[in-house]
């Protein structure tokens, strides 16, 4: 495997417009906003930006639903403080990817109204249109499958008497990717930005956009996303990327990573693996931000360092010498990681520990808004409050099993709305997201938890992200390093090591607020080894071991 991809040494920060900064005062995040804060984003030591979708959309699923793939949302600004954005973007070194979504569009874009006049119509079969069936009378779907976020995966049309398929919301029709003029309409959408500029692209959900032919009913009949066989990884997928890649990827000096939800490593390995059948350069994984839930966000279970460390050191030792990983622990689909994985109480001891804890493993990590200064979910008081589409569907899904107050309690934890409160600048009013009332509520703890109070202090964790991304960058022991797990049984501390030719970097991430004794693995001397980052000051060594402190980092570097 060669190490001389630009995207190996890179590290992406990754912006949720609509929460990010308003720059024109009508309370929604939008492109000027972006501009305003490039220079914080390159005082990261990011150097490259994935934006989540900001083109024309209904929003009924806040640009995942897109009606416009040329264009940018109003909301967020045009064609030209894009063109603007992407300049100053290069000019600093970033490169820019946007989201592209080929799964699925707007129920609003041209292609679906145009689908929808006539069976005949030229656009007709760039959706999953089939006739309705009949039972004795009664009218079904053409088969069982169940949507990601709204009950059935088929919604009924009239004039047509015929249903179309959507595995996500009903205004998200998915498009027909075995048409060849829908993957002629991708490549040109795909030429128009990578000309204008554009580095590359997160490609959303893209496992799910081929479906077995005949689209078949599925069985056992789950009760929940029921169908996924017949619309995950299905190898039309591979040929499809394949096809991409020839006519246009190829072309351009670009990057691509692939979301993949419920896709193993091996899975994984069919498209990522570096050689000719590469189809694409990275996968965002799933099984790690599983721990403490069973398979979705919404069904809980407490948090299992095992699970957490299984699921990581799989993805590292499976990709190894094949393939690149993309590392995360946030984004816009989930609830912040402290909450989850670390503890409010020790906030920014266990985001530091977090955030060292994923980012020195081998790959290219993803910084997701307000992450870097340890923003912490949202306590809404209504479930009524919290406005994405899914979380109102499992809301509704819960309500038939548990009482109103466990259905909050559910929300609360689980909402993807947690990671898209707004980002939180300043003390000023509005965290100095905005002059005006924002689109969405600001989480209460501004005051102590926001950009402008961590600007100045050594020892926050916004300034530890600053050195963390650095030190990653400058050492080719963390860029390039075999990874090894230590004592995978431990089910409080999670210890691995990075070792490239002589250099061995020994990582020690306790999960837990109790005191424990640790001792380094053999071979390994913490006196003869420089301590490099960790999350308290005096950090005694005492026979080859210590003892931890509430969420302890230490990290010993070994030359
Ligand atoms: C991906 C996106 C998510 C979106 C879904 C449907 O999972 O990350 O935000 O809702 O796809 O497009
Ligand atoms: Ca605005």
């Amino acid at each position: 495997m060669e190490n001389n991809k630009w995207y190996k040494e890179m590290c992406v920060y990754h912006i949720w417009t609509r929460s990010f900064c308003d720059g024109n005062g009508d309370g929604i995040g939008d492109l000027w906003g972006v501009l305003s804060k490039l220079d914080y984003i390159e005082s990261l030591g990011a150097n490259a930006i994935w934006f989540s979708p900001i083109y024309p959309s209904p929003n009924a699923d806040f640009g995942y639903d897109i009606s416009d793939y040329k264009n940018i949302h109003p909301d967020y600004g045009d064609l030209d403080i894009f063109r603007e954005l992407l300049e100053a973007a290069h000019e600093r070194g970033m490169r820019v990817f946007l989201d592209l979504v080929m799964n699925h569009s707007s129920d609003e874009h041209p292609w679906f109204l145009e689908s929808r006049k006539s069976r005949d119509n030229p656009y007709h079969d760039y959706y999953y249109w089939r006739p309705a069936k009949y039972i004795r009378g009664r009218r079904i779907p053409p088969n069982n499958w169940t949507s990601h976020f709204e009950g059935e995966a088929w919604e009924y049309d009239e004039q047509l008497d015929e249903y179309y398929l959507h595995l996500f919301a009903k205004k998200q029709p998915d498009l027909n990717m075995d048409n060849p003029r829908v993957r002629e309409e991708f490549k040109e959408i795909m030429r128009f930005w990578l000309d204008m500029g554009v580095d590359g692209f997160r490609e959303d959900v893209v496992t799910f956009i081929a479906k077995t032919p005949g689209l078949p009913n599925a069985y056992p009949r789950l009760p929940a996303v029921n169908g996924l066989k017949h619309f995950s990884n299905l190898p039309k997928v591979h040929d499809y990327l394949m096809e991409f890649r020839k006519d246009v990827l190829d072309h351009y000096d670009c990057f691509t990573v692939g979301e993949s939800p419920i896709t193993t490593a091996d899975t994984a390995l069919r498209y990522i693996t570096e050689g000719p059948n590469q189809v694409l350069d990275e996968m965002i994984a799933f099984s790690h931000m599983e721990a403490d839930c069973i398979l979705t966000d919404m069904v809980p279970r407490p948090f299992s360092l095992h699970k957490l460390k299984r699921a990581m050191s799989e993805w590292q030792y499976k990709l190894a010498d094949k393939a690149w990983n993309a590392l995360y622990l946030e984004n816009h689909d989930h609830a912040r990681v402290i909450s989850r994985y670390g503890s409010e109480r020790y906030r920014v001891e266990s985001g530091k520990m977090l955030a060292a804890m994923y980012m020195l493993q081998r790959g290219t990590p993803f910084i997701y808004q307000g992450q870097e200064i340890g923003m912490t979910n949202l306590r809404l008081p209504k479930v009524e409050l919290y406005p994405d589409v899914s979380t109102q569907n499992a809301a509704r899904i819960a309500s038939h099993l548990l009482p109103r107050s466990a259905v909050l309690k559910l929300i609360q934890r689980g909402a993807r709305d947690n990671a898209r409160s707004p980002m939180q600048w300043s003390a000023e009013p509005y965290a100095g997201f905005s002059t005006v009332e924002p689109w969405f509520t600001v989480n209460e703890n501004y005051r102590e938890v926001n950009v402008a109070a961590q600007e100045d202090d050594p020892d926050s964790l916004l300034n530890f992200y600053r050195k963390l991304v650095r030190f990653r960058r400058d050492n080719p022991v963390v860029l390039y390093g075999d990874y090894r797990e230590h004592d995978p049984k431990n089910k409080k501390l999670y210890v691995y090591e990075r070792s490239y030719g002589a250099a061995r970097l020994l990582v020690v991430c306790s999960f837990t607020a109790e005191q424990l004794r640790f001792d380094a693995p053999e071979g390994f001397s913490l006196d003869r080894s420089l301590q490099v980052l960790g999350n308290y000051e005096m950090n005694f060594v005492i026979a080859n071991g210590f003892t931890t402190r509430p969420y302890e980092l230490r990290v010993y570097l070994m030359e």
